[in-house]
């Protein structure tokens, strides 16, 4: 039987420890489903698009992989695409309560799908999402921190506010 991995997060902007992440599940799962959750109440620096954008241009080498988007509950959509689990990071004991918080919950409203979380690298331990737009908002080197086409998108976001 072929598994399916959803590995959802909010990507604003996927950085080199999610496709590190999604690097490794591609090996495990037979087809990976990269979610890019579109959260209203966030404040994101890049729009859904841009996300979707990011992440599509740093999966081209993956052939299993596939992007999509997703609104409100992940385990409903999860389960609407039949995934069998979810896929998280996680980097350090920090992240830890937060994501059993939400594997719990996920379980109890879809005991069928199990969360699977990968470890990261050690050499993106240290990076996230908001390290990278910190950084790039105040202009900052963040390269060597997301896949080579993304930095393209970040720093097009980064001059678009700059000049409104
Ligand atoms: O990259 P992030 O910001 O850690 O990703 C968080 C995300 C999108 C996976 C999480 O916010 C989410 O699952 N949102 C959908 C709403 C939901 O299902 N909430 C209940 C579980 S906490």
């Amino acid at each position: 039987m072929a598994h399916l991995g959803v590995y959802p997060g909010s990507f604003d902007p996927p950085t080199l420890g999610h496709l590190d992440v999604i690097e490794r599940a591609a090996k495990i799962f037979d087809r990976l489903i990269v979610a890019v959750g579109i959260n209203r109440a966030k404040k994101p620096l890049l729009t859904p698009d841009q996300r979707i954008e990011a992440v599509k241009q740093s999966v081209t080498h993956l052939p299993n992989v596939e992007v999509a988007s997703f609104q409100g509950l992940l385990s409903a959509y999860a389960a609407s695409v039949g995934a069998d689990a979810i896929v998280r990071g996680l980097r350090a004991t920090a992240d830890f309560e937060y994501e059993f918080q939400m594997a719990m919950v996920n379980r109890r409203m879809q005991p069928d799908i199990e969360t699977v979380f990968f470890m990261t690298n050690w050499e993106t331990s240290y990076v996230s999402s908001s390290i990278v737009k910190e950084v790039a908002l105040l202009h900052g080197d963040f390269q060597g921190l997301v896949p080579e086409p993304v930095a393209r998108i970040v720093e097009k976001a980064v001059r678009g506010r700059t000049h409104k």
